[in-house]
């Protein structure tokens, strides 16, 4: 089996949609939305937008469990004992049982809210910064920053779970969330190990890890990337989606995600109705 496999070999069947990071940060749409005064960031039910948004972050975070589980268990992989501790691979088998939970978990979640895997697309960075040579790297890049930010994410929906009378989803965030914080900590564990009397090392591979954490300055195009289209490639895609002639992506496949999010929030008044018989802790605040 091929050791340190290329983002671009990631194995997916024909519902994924692949995108470039630099792409979606480059979509005109996604810049008319950063100039705009929207508020709160915060996932709040009671805005329209919410259940679309929570469906599209869950989708996020459904990818970003799957090259977890890719990366990890390519860093139990492709290191032989006399390149990392032994320890160290454990740790990342152990992160790999966790993701494929995760995943699992992340699917249903996905499923309960209206959502089908591929309806939204896929970034890969995650899976980037676990191709590092180096695994202390992918520790610093995948555990302590990337998976340091998804704390946030995960803290965001299980809010939302909470705010929205939905406890099935507040539960499963909390769950994972539980896990998340270990991958941290076992990134912030080995960084400090590994680099006890290496002080250089220690400084590259925290260099490595900023590398991954966003900037509000990388929103601003930059004229030395690859030159992307001017619709962000919502066309490509589009066309991509067409060829797939799988029935979601002609025909209206903008309409059928708003009935998925209209049956989304019919399904949630249904559960915090009066009636219930449900503890009402949940209530808004
Ligand atoms: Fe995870
Ligand atoms: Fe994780």
């Amino acid at each position: 089996m091929k050791k340190i496999l290329p983002v671009e070999e990631l194995a997916r069947d024909s519902r994924f949609v692949r995108v470039q990071i630099q792409d979606a940060m480059l979509d005109p749409r996604q810049m008319k939305v950063a100039e705009r005064n929207t508020g709160s960031a915060k996932l709040e039910p009671e805005r329209p937008a919410a259940p679309d948004r929570a469906r599209q972050l869950m989708h996020g975070i459904f990818m970003g469990e799957l090259q977890a589980l890719e990366g990890a268990g390519r860093t139990t992989f492709d290191f032989d004992d006399e390149d990392v501790p032994f320890q160290l691979k454990l740790d990342m088998a152990r992160q790999s049982w966790d993701e494929s939970r995760h995943c699992e978990i992340s699917v249903k979640l996905a499923e309960h809210m209206g959502t089908e895997i591929g309806e939204f697309s896929e970034a890969t960075f995650l899976y980037e910064a676990a191709c590092a040579e180096d695994a202390l790297l992918r520790l610093t890049g995948v555990n302590r920053a990337l998976e340091g930010l998804a704390i946030d994410v995960f803290n965001t929906m299980k809010l939302f779970g909470d705010h929205s009378g939905d406890p099935v989803l507040a539960a499963c965030e909390d769950w994972m969330l539980a896990d998340e914080v270990t991958h941290v900590k076992m990134g912030s564990d080995w960084l400090r190990r590994l680099t006890e009397n290496d002080p250089e090392r220690r400084e590259k591979a925290l260099e490595f890890q900023r590398g991954w954490v966003p900037r509000r300055d990388r929103r601003e195009p930059d004229p030395t990337r690859a030159q992307v289209p001017r619709d962000g490639g919502l066309q490509q895609r589009r066309d991509r989606r067409a060829l797939r002639g799988n029935g979601r992506g002609s025909g209206g496949g903008g309409s059928s995600g708003h009935r998925r999010a209209a049956r989304f929030l019919a399904w949630r008044a249904s559960r915090s109705r009066p009636s219930s018989s449900r503890s009402s802790s949940t209530t808004q605040a």
